[in-house]
């Protein structure tokens, strides 16, 4: 079985989150189950560099206006097809912002040209034969199951939702240079609160919806989480299915992580110490008895964060120290270089991106604080149980249902992984904290915790399968009748 995965970013190549680690991971999750995935990205910079045995398999004369070529090869394990269109995509700054952080104007352009062209592979329309299974991922990708139903096409496609936060909307004057129908801007299309939705017309027109964990699969019909879109969720409620994310096992592998300076397992935890000595250092922190929080973030709302930055002061009188990564909002990011300042030794802030430090903090801290509003899945706690970090999470989304509360009942029952907290505010998260504080000091009850979220599988082997299982399901559905 052949699929598309048509998607912006891709682990190693290019990332900004969790959709890149997962887009990264797929293909090899796959392969066990007979499917090869093929991945469909925008020719940025860093893909095109990366790009090895390319050829040409289109030119389109003018897509979106511009002149543009398909191209396919590969870039390390992945097997690629690449859009390249460097009036789009060959620019300084992120995939989505330029270097000050603010929306490329023309991101309808770049990814409504993207979906297009995804669409135009998928059904095979060039030198090479159509794909079984088109799948998108997220609002840039999310045109392309638009494109594939009004064209009529037979190839089935599947609709990930990672964050039904980012709609993809924009104003109704760019409908007519999507090359759409007219009667495709409406409620039952692409139109979406009197503009164009670039999820929502995925979502519509898609035959199955996934998203990245059972428990956000039910949170997006409910209009807290769906943000304005969960009377579309509800209504496609029988073709929506939750599929919790898999971890990159071998990216993410305590024991053999070029990035740490000990590499330990379960039972060789006792090594972790010499990680956390690192830790201390790389973020100017003082010894000390109490446990070392970590955050590997987005610094965001959705993730928490604008709560946590208020609560410097309470996590170093109890005795902890935090380490912390993240780039986000700025007002976030300075209330948490304040914190730095104010207590010296006992918070250590880098704002940055650093995929190295990433995993030393997981590698050598105590617990990772995940503190989210809403989370579709995340993928930082799974890091975090795999390495003996201890998750303390919000009860939503993913961290639900991947994380065991240490109550007493679990703890008693030896299955306890992790910290969950119902309110994301100032007096719940000082309360886990405590919580988690007091555990900490009992050594054999954290050794125990630690233990048992390593013994958790997340890996891709069961998710991969029911990936595969849907892609067959769809695949067979619409497969034109045989003569
Ligand atoms: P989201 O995709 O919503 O940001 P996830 O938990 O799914 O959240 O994935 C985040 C990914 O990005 C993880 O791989 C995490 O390690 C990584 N990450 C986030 N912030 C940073 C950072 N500042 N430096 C390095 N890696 C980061
Ligand atoms: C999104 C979500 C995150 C999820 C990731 C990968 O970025 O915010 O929860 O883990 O996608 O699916």
């Amino acid at each position: 079985l052949k699929v598309l995965s048509v998607v912006s970013e891709a682990y190693p190549l290019v990332k900004t989150g969790g959709l890149g680690d997962v887009a990264g991971a797929l293909p090899s999750a796959l392969a066990p189950h007979g499917v090869e995935v093929t991945t469909f990205l925008p020719g940025y910079p860093s893909v095109m560099k990366a790009l090895r045995d390319a050829v040409v398999l289109h030119s389109y004369d003018s897509l979106f206006g511009e002149k543009a070529q398909i191209l396919s090869g590969w870039a390390g394990k992945l097997k690629l097809i690449v859009l390249d269109l460097p009036g789009f995509y060959d620019r300084p700054g992120g995939p989505y912002c330029d270097a000050s952080g603010k929306d490329w104007d023309d991101n309808w352009r770049r990814f409504g040209a993207f979906s297009r062209a995804a669409a135009d592979v998928a059904q095979g329309k060039f030198n090479m034969p159509s794909f079984d299974v088109l799948h998108a991922h997220d609002w840039q990708a999310a045109m392309a199951p638009a494109y594939l139903h009004y064209d009529g096409a037979h190839v089935p496609s599947i609709m990930t939702v990672h964050n039904i936060a980012f709609a993809g909307w924009f104003p109704n004057d760019i409908f007519v240079w999507l090359g759409l129908p007219w009667h495709a801007y409406s409620m039952h299309g692409v139109e979406y609160y009197g503009g164009v939705g670039f999820l929502k017309a995925g979502l519509f027109c898609a035959d199955a919806i996934t998203t990245v964990s059972p428990t956000y699969a039910e949170e997006i019909g409910d209009a807290h989480f769906g943000m304005g879109l969960e009377g579309l969720v509800r209504a496609r409620r029988d073709r929506v299915y939750g599929i919790v994310n898999g971890i990159d096992t071998e990216v993410w592998n305590p024991a053999e992580d070029p990035h740490l300076l000990a590499q330990y397992e379960r039972l060789t935890l006792n090594r972790r110490l010499q990680n956390r000595l690192q830790v201390e250092k790389a973020f100017d922190l003082d010894g000390g008895t109490g446990p070392i929080f970590c955050v590997v973030s987005r610094l965001t709302t959705q993730k928490g964060m604008d709560v946590l930055a208020g609560m410097a002061e309470n996590i170093v009188t109890m005795g902890g120290r935090l380490a912390l990564i993240g780039t986000g909002e700025h007002y976030i990011e300075n209330a948490f270089m304040d914190a730095a300042k104010r207590f010296k030794g006992r918070i250590g802030v880098k704002i940055g991106y650093d995929e190295e430090l990433s995993h030393l903090l997981q590698g050598g801290s105590d617990a990772i604080l995940v503190p989210s509003r809403f989370e579709p899945c995340g993928l930082t706690q799974l890091y975090g149980l795999r390495y003996g970090c201890v998750p303390i999470a919000a009860h939503t989304g993913g961290l639900a249902d991947t994380i065991i509360d240490a109550n007493e009942a679990a703890l008693s029952a030896g299955v306890a992984t992790g910290f969950l907290f119902d309110e994301v505010n100032h007096d719940t998260l000082s309360r886990v904290l405590s919580h988690a504080i007091y555990r900490y000091q009992d050594r054999p009850t954290w050794k125990a915790l630690q233990e048992q979220g390593m013994r958790m599988d997340f890996s891709w082997r069961r998710s991969g399968q029911r990936y595969a299982e849907l892609y067959r399901r769809f695949a067979k559905k619409n497969a034109p009748e045989l003569a």
